[in-house]
């Protein structure tokens, strides 16, 4: 079904030939999205952290022709990646019926990250936010009476139709994608930014990504996506999703610590969990990463610190603490976590503000 508020009416304007370039951040989520039907929409509602430092940085350039077709390439960090090709056409594709001018340019896209390529972080999130947001500004020239906050609104909806978790990538610091009854303006087409007041206990709250392994995963997060269809225990947890995502918001504004970790912590387990029951089932944690999981509660029972973990579809381990513990932290994870990690590599982050345009 197409959403009728993101069709805009036909122009007979062109415009020159140009560039657009915007930066999106990752986003980590700490109320899972796992399971989608129809055209990328999510089964339960999600809600993330968007990062400050990890993020793409896209660049748009547009010259008009006269094939009404689509037509692009792709450099990645300056060298040409046809590897990025179909996943770029298919988001092209879904969105042409959303912004029907793209048919009339011929485009080279520039794009690159700041996180290395090979750390098994997914760069799809921050890379079709990144995407959408050029799009937007173009559209934005061709309809230049178009308002902020359609345009931000539009770009997560657009996002979204790239890949599920990038429609969250658009703004910060707290991200809900999804419906749910009790969350006002939440919707399946596109993110909203938390609309509840964050406690000052979560502000500028740490996430240091320990990388337990830079490889490609072996299942690809659409097919795990798939693979929630006929799930043994599917409908139930998407019914817990919806419980966590309210409690997980009390706990966000009245920064409760410890439902803090409880819950987080439970999230990422029951994603794996998800991953380990489906038919096929799969694996994507590693021996380390059980070693870091049992090291980190350890570390809480004897220090009393507030460090817990996530997880996303992969094996690396999200570190989520406080500012205020982030020396006793890193002092930790250098001289213990870190050895669990592939060449003892890990990536400091932070939660921060969203989307930058350039
Ligand atoms: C485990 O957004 O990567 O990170 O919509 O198929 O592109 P597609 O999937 P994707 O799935 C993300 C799954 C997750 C959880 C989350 O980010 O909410």
């Amino acid at each position: 079904m197409l959403f009728s508020r993101f069709i805009p009416l036909t122009t007979k304007k062109k415009l020159v030939a140009g560039q657009f370039s915007s930066r999106a951040p990752s986003n980590i989520a700490l109320i899972k999205y796992w399971g989608k039907y129809g055209i990328q929409l999510p089964k339960n509602a999600s809600l993330s952290f968007s990062l400050s430092q990890c993020s793409t940085q896209t660049t748009l350039a547009y010259t008009p022709h006269q094939h009404s077709t689509i037509d692009f390439e792709v450099f990645f960090e300056k060298r040409s990646a046809p590897e990025f090709k179909p996943k770029i056409e298919t988001f092209f594709k879904r969105v042409l019926p959303y912004a029907p001018y793209l048919k009339d340019y011929h485009f080279t896209i520039h794009t690159t990250n700041t996180f290395p390529h090979s750390s098994g972080i997914a760069s799809s999130a921050s890379g079709m936010a990144a995407l959408s947001l050029c799009v937007l500004q173009m559209e934005k020239a061709l309809y230049p009476e178009m308002t902020t906050d359609y345009f931000y609104k539009k770009a997560s909806f657009l996002a979204r139709l790239g890949s599920g978790s990038a429609a969250r990538s658009i703004s910060g610091p707290v991200m809900i994608w999804g419906k749910h009854p009790r969350i006002k303006g939440s919707c399946e087409e596109l993110a909203i930014a938390n609309p509840f007041q964050m406690h000052p206990f979560f502000e500028n709250y740490q996430d240091t990504i320990l990388i337990v392994d830079k490889g490609q995963k072996k299942v690809s997060s659409t097919l795990g996506h798939d693979l929630m269809n006929n799930h043994p225990f599917a409908q139930r947890r998407f019914e817990q999703a919806a419980v966590n995502i309210l409690e997980l918001i009390h706990f966000l504004t009245t920064g409760d610590a410890e439902g803090f970790i409880e819950l987080v912590e439970s999230e990422a387990l029951t994603l794996h969990a998800m991953m380990m029951t489906s038919r096929p089932y799969y694996l994507l944690m590693k021996p380390q990463t059980l070693q870091i999981i049992e090291a980190i509660w350890d570390y809480r029972q004897t220090t009393g610190q507030s460090l817990c973990f996530t997880l996303d579809a992969g094996a690396n381990v999200h570190l989520l603490y406080p500012k205020s513990e982030r020396k006793k932290t890193m002092a930790f994870i250098k001289d213990h976590l870190s050895t669990y990690c592939q060449h003892g590599a890990y990536i400091c982050d932070q939660v921060g503000k969203g989307a930058v345009l350039l």
